[in-house]
């Protein structure tokens, strides 16, 4: 059995300070195996924001894997966008980008969706892609394992929307990006970004997956521009073949974490089904 700690969408400085404060210790308390960010560690890439931002990371408990976000590369400092984008991320957080943690049971692995350029190519600066060359890190890493290793793919862009919403988000290149994970056993995807948290099937989305891989969305955990959800993190159990996904939530009147919703998957027959 393995717990992840998954958090996302911290945004510095524009944060909840009860919640900053109260998070580290709540992680804690669910004694993660691994704790995981996926992205938007602050609000407009500057010093002082990264600077925070690492200091919370600090708090947390370790190991921990973590990827950038949109708003992790600068927007406004077009010098920078554009040819240091994450040169600060590297700086503060992690100058790894291509994060990879293993074990005897769990194999997780990051892959960055942020980029400089989308918005040129795309005309919408917070689109994220995956690119060719990514895919063949899935590969790398995820196809001489055996079928008992849990696999795990974390992006800051998600790979299905939230049930029943408008397509918004969506990383570039999912399709692409499946079929790799398709063809190297990959079990679940993590990410964040729009901060609403859920979960389910990608085949909901994209039909010519074959392979049920379990998408696991996490709100965002600090930040003060939330959509409708109190600020939340999941704390994911994983046994082969079942999968619970406890969301953490935070309760303003009690100034304290709490327990959401939580959702039990089991495998059956390779097909991931919700149980409730
Ligand atoms: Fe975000
Ligand atoms: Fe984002």
């Amino acid at each position: 059995m393995r717990t992840i700690a998954h958090i996302s969408d911290l945004h510095f400085d524009l944060v909840e300070p009860d919640v900053v404060a109260a998070l580290p210790d709540d992680v804690r308390a669910h004694d993660p195996n691994l704790v995981v960010c996926s992205g938007d560690f602050t609000q407009r890439a500057r010093s002082k924001q990264y600077q925070r931002s690492a200091d919370f990371m600090k708090r947390l408990p370790h190991p921990q894997l973590v990827i950038p976000g949109n708003h992790d590369i600068p927007l406004f400092d077009v010098f920078r966008r554009f040819f240091a984008p994450l040169s600060r991320y590297r700086k503060y957080i992690s100058a790894e980008l291509r994060p990879l943690y293993l074990d005897e049971e769990l194999m997780v692995m990051g892959i960055n969706t942020a980029r400089s350029f989308t918005f040129v190519l795309d005309g919408f600066w917070k689109d994220g892609r995956i690119s060719e060359e990514q895919l063949l890190d899935v590969e790398l890493r995820a196809s001489q394992l055996p079928p008992s290793v849990f696999k795990v793919v974390v992006t800051h862009h998600p790979f299905i929307p939230p049930p029943k919403e408008r397509v918004h988000g969506i990383v570039h290149g999912a399709r692409r990006a499946l079929e790799e994970m398709e063809r190297h056993g990959i079990d679940m995807a993590l990410a964040g970004h729009l901060h609403m948290g859920y979960s389910g099937d990608v085949r909901t989305h994209h039909e010519a997956v074959k392979r049920s891989i379990l998408s696991v969305q996490a709100g965002t955990a600090t930040s003060t521009r939330r959509r409708g959800e109190p600020n939340a993190y999941n704390v994911i159990t994983i046994n082969p073949e079942h999968v619970t996904v406890q969301v953490r939530k935070w309760d303003v009147q009690r100034k304290t974490f709490v327990a959401g919703d939580r959702t039990h998957f089991s495998r059956i027959e390779g097909i991931w089904q919700r149980e409730g």
